[in-house]
């Protein structure tokens, strides 16, 4: 049973991209399943840091193959610029070990203008997205309005797709009194980029199938986090797409039947980024110490939209959920080397709501906006743990933290990263 699925536990960012890196020095074969480049995955190698935004996080493994798969939206342009920059150094990006999937949705200059205009007109109830048109292009999507990639086969349709994708378009940006888009002009740059990616089309549905039957090893690489899932997450503070593992079999297009492992990657403390209920959400002097060493990605972000990480302490209430709803059979905590120097780290264990006691999310978004987390506190640990290599090395507090951990969210920590370089792993 060949696959492995990786799920972000809670609100991105978790780590998936280091998670999938080194999953796939043994694997075959990494397929993105969702998502778009709102994602922002980090590798570390030495001195070299990647972030990866759509190619998946195997590409830095020579016997990989990489898929981007039939439920991820692909901006090209996007797509272009993460190639170069991996031809540039070095990486081998040939259409012999990247796929496309035909089934995969484009998205559109349209798509990005969208989805700033309505972040523009929710005002203060806007949901705080990436503005890189991931909601519109799955709204086309659901629609059946929307570009596949295999158009992108025949310039000339695709082309003609674009210029009445951005005419449409147009109509609700000037309500929203939006400078349109020029159909022609900026459908060209896409056009001229759809020759440079018609060489990575496939059917990788086909492709997957054919290897998972002949035993490879493939990992699923999710993007976002269960918690902004659009089904199971603080709806509407949320992404557009199914980022649990129901999405990876819909995303991909195999059935259950070859699912080895869910591994859920799980931060060991909180942080998210945009709108929406946060109930573990700290401010101050503890927030900054959490926030760390900081996610490059999402810094840079926050420098051009004015927006910080939020950060908090581990919610295991939003953990247990995540771990119920995608069925984790490993999980990996990340960043423990993070809470080193600590005196005291606290868990919530449960919320109040409304003078009740929850163990799961409550049903409502406004009943976890008054939800008041039920901490435990457990004792800190003082010493430097980045060069810890073995579980009997770590502090009794660091393991007690741990245990506590696997105990409240009903899945083994088998795993966890006291940095984010591929050797900064302790098997457990
Ligand atoms: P992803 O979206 O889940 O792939 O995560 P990001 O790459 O957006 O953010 C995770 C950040 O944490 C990156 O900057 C990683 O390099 C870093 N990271 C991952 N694991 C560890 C760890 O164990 N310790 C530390 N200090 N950083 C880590
Ligand atoms: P990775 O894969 C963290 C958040 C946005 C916003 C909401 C909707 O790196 O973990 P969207 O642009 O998807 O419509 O935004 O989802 N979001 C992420 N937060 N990590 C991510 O990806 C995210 N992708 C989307 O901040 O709150
Ligand atoms: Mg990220």
């Amino acid at each position: 049973m060949p696959a492995t699925i990786v799920i972000g536990a809670q609100w991105g960012d978790e780590g998936k991209g280091s998670t999938v890196d080194r999953l796939a020095a043994t694997a075959d074969i990494v397929a993105r399943f969702g998502g778009g480049d709102n994602a922002g995955h980090t590798i570390n190698i030495g001195q070299d840091v990647f972030k990866l935004h759509l190619v998946p996080s195997g590409i830095l493994r020579e016997q990989v193959k990489c898929i981007l798969g039939n439920g991820m939206v692909v901006n090209p342009l996007k797509l272009l610029e993460e190639l170069d920059m991996l031809a540039k150094l070095g990486v081998d990006i040939s259409p012999e070990r990247i796929f496309i999937s035909t089934r995969a949705h484009i998205i559109t200059p349209a798509h990005r203008a969208l989805d700033a205009a309505r972040e523009q007109s929710l005002g203060d109830r806007a949901i705080g997205t990436t503005l890189r048109g991931i909601g519109p292009a799955y709204n086309d999507k659901t629609a059946r309005r929307g570009i596949r990639a295999g158009q992108m086969s025949d310039v000339e349709s695709f082309a003609e797709a674009l210029a009445h994708a951005i005419t449409e378009a147009n109509h609700t940006l000037i309500r929203h009194q939006i400078t349109p888009l020029d159909p022609e002009k900026d459908a060209q740059a896409y056009v001229d980029a759809a020759e440079r990616l018609r060489p990575y089309l496939r059917d990788t549905t086909l492709y997957i199938n054919e290897q998972l039957k002949a035993g490879a090893q493939v990992v699923c690489e999710g993007a976002q986090g269960a918690l902004l899932d659009v089904d199971h997450g603080s709806y509407p503070y949320v992404t557009s797409s199914s980022t649990t593992t129901g999405g990876a079999l819909s995303g991909l297009g195999f059935g259950p039947k070859y699912v080895a492992h869910v591994v859920g990657v799980a931060k060991c403390f909180s942080t998210r980024v945009g709108g929406g209920p946060m109930p573990t959400e700290l401010d101050g002097v503890l927030a900054d110490r959490l926030r760390g060493t900081g996610e490059n990605f999402w810094d840079e972000f926050g420098t051009t939209t004015g927006r910080t990480r939020r950060c908090g302490w581990l919610d295991a209430v939003m953990l247990r959920y995540s771990s119920q709803i995608n069925g984790f059979t490993d999980v990996v905590l990340t960043k423990m080397d993070i809470l080193s120097g600590l005196d005291e780290v606290k868990i919530a264990v449960a919320y109040e709501v409304d003078g009740e006691r929850y163990e799961f999310p409550p049903a409502t978004i406004e009943q976890v906006e008054r939800a008041v987390p039920i901490y435990e506190t457990l004792p800190g640990w003082q010493d430097d743990i980045s060069k810890v290599r073995r579980a009997e090395d770590l502090p009794a507090a660091a393991r007690a933290y741990i245990q506590r951990v696997t105990d409240l969210c009903d899945a083994p920590v088998n795993r966890i990263s006291v940095g984010p370089e591929r050797d900064q792993l302790i098997h457990l």
